[in-house]
């Protein structure tokens, strides 16, 4: 069976948390799409370059989740010729055998707007910033540091020409501000399991 999860949304509105528990709750393959951009950025030296040649020990970084490695990412990821190397991929994970959750900004919109279920998941800013700086381990930043990046980055991300983020236009709004991540994983299941049972009854003969 082939069944795509697309969930996108602004940094740190929790698209991760429950992309996890989706993939473990319907046993779906998990794609986390910024893990490819932070390994482009990472990398450093011509990032169109090292779009194309990416390879799973790229992915394999220790250093991908910094907050470094994030505005590295969201940098590279406005060049069209990185985004256009990395399509391929996320494509062929997103019809693999199985069910895939894929989570990141384009998703829904360029990457596969064929996917069964479509999740646009935000936060205000502010909540967004308290929750990353709350996770960070080193607590170099500020709160204030940490809002102003999560402002210029969705800043970034919504205004560039090439695959802005935004919601498609049948994607469920998912908006956590007022959610623990229980009940933020709790409404994404429910969206989901209704869309596979009506997909399951399609194929009753
Ligand atoms: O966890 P957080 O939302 O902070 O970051 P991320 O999802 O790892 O994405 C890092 C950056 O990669 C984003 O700010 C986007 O600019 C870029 N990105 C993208 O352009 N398209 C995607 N599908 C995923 C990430």
């Amino acid at each position: 069976m082939q069944f795509t999860v697309a969930i996108d949304g602004p940094a740190a509105a929790g698209k991760g948390t429950i992309s996890r528990a989706i993939a473990r709750e319907f046993g779906f393959a998990h794609l986390d799409t910024g893990l490819l951009y932070r390994a482009v950025g990472a990398k450093g030296g011509n990032p169109v370059l090292a779009a194309q040649e990416l390879t799973p020990d790229d992915l394999a970084r220790a250093d991908l989740r910094s907050l470094e490695a994030g505005e590295a990412a969201s940098r590279v990821a406005a060049i069209p010729e990185v985004r256009a190397a990395l399509v391929a991929f996320q494509r062929d994970f997103a019809r693999r055998e199985g069910g895939a959750v894929l989570d990141g900004r384009d998703i829904g919109t360029v990457i596969f707007p064929m996917a069964e279920v479509k999740l646009f998941v935000t936060a205000t800013p502010e909540t967004r910033a308290r929750r990353r700086w709350l996770e960070a381990d080193e607590k170099s930043a500020s709160y204030e540091d940490v809002l102003n990046q999560v402002r210029e980055r969705d800043a970034r991300d919504m205004g560039r020409a090439d695959a802005p983020l935004r919601p498609a236009d049948d994607a469920v709004l998912l908006d956590t501000t007022e959610m623990s991540i229980a009940q933020a994983v709790d409404a994404a299941k429910a969206s989901i399991a209704r869309k596979l049972a009506q997909v399951q009854a399609q194929k009753q003969p």
